[in-house]
């Protein structure tokens, strides 16, 4: 795990922004920026930038509103609007996602492991995520890194992975939640895939969605994927992001994966999120 570590900590600099990295893997907190106006073209190259080398980035204290976290959210893409999230979509704007969980609720969005809607055929390039309430204490997002993940598999398990692909379903994270009868999508993908824009490889299973690795019996299958998904929850990977009001995480979801931890029962945690349209994972 040292040799992995120790291949990190490139030195990116900003024109516009300043960003505190988290941990040596993963997450960065931004500063130096308004989110709920118009971007220039040097700030919104200098977040790609921050994205690629950072994975997730936090901004805090950003009131924005549907308007404003949409138009954010198109300097990175289109907007990926997922079948399987309708029943959440917020009243008359179908891209933006309620998450919402208080004294009610009988579940919470990504409590597990998982990259967003990966059972898509083309899963988001990434999430926006904004919360304008937050309980007192607890309902932090725990982030981890899919190129560290990989970087510290054995050269024996990268060359077994490589060229693997595994089905994806939405029926696992959504099957029990939404309208009976609802069509839930299902899509193969590479088990590693390589970054667009970074070159990098990155771990490409989850918790979440991933059902079995393709062309090996259910027994193999069901054993590695134990394994990798154990493997991806290395602390090693991962930051932690503890919400203030009206604080935004922007997270990349080809290279990172998430887990929302639910502690704060039956306290109120709010908020909108809108997810960046991707492509087909190589
Ligand atoms: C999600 O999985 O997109 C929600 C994450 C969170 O609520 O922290």
């Amino acid at each position: 795990m040292a040799d992995v570590l120790r291949t990190r900590g490139r030195h990116v600099e900003y024109n516009t922004i300043t960003v505190r990295p988290l941990t040596p893997a993963i997450g960065g907190e931004v500063s130096g920026i308004d989110l709920n106006g118009p971007l220039s073209d040097a700030e919104v190259d200098d977040l790609h930038r921050a994205l690629d080398d950072r994975l997730v980035l936090f901004f805090r204290d950003q009131p924005i509103d549907h308007a404003a976290h949409v138009r954010f959210s198109e300097y990175f893409g289109g907007i990926h609007i997922a079948p399987s999230t309708k029943p959440w979509q917020a009243p008359g704007h179908p891209e933006v996602t309620i998450i919402h969980a208080d004294k009610d609720s009988t579940f919470v969005a990504g409590e597990d492991w998982h990259s967003d809607m990966s059972c898509d055929p083309e899963p988001p390039l990434g999430s926006v995520l904004y919360l304008h309430t937050i309980p007192p204490v607890g309902g932090d997002t725990v982030f981890s890194s899919m190129y560290a993940a990989y970087d510290a598999l054995s050269e024996r398990m990268k060359a077994h992975l490589e060229g693997l692909t595994a089905m994806h379903d939405a029926a696992v994270g959504f099957g029990g939640i939404t309208p009976e009868g609802m069509k839930l999508p299902r899509t193969s993908h590479p088990v590693i895939r390589t970054h667009p824009s970074t070159g990098r490889k990155a771990l490409f299973v989850n918790k979440g969605f991933t059902t079995y690795i393709e062309g090996v019996p259910r027994a193999e299958s069901d054993a590695l994927l134990q394994y990798l998904f154990q493997h991806l929850q290395h602390p090693a990977f991962q930051c932690r992001f503890t919400w203030t009001p009206h604080a935004i995480a922007f997270w990349d979801n080809r290279c990172a994966q998430h887990s929302a931890i639910w502690d704060y029962f039956p306290q109120t945690r709010s908020g909108f999120r809108v997810q960046i349209r991707g492509d087909v994972p190589r």
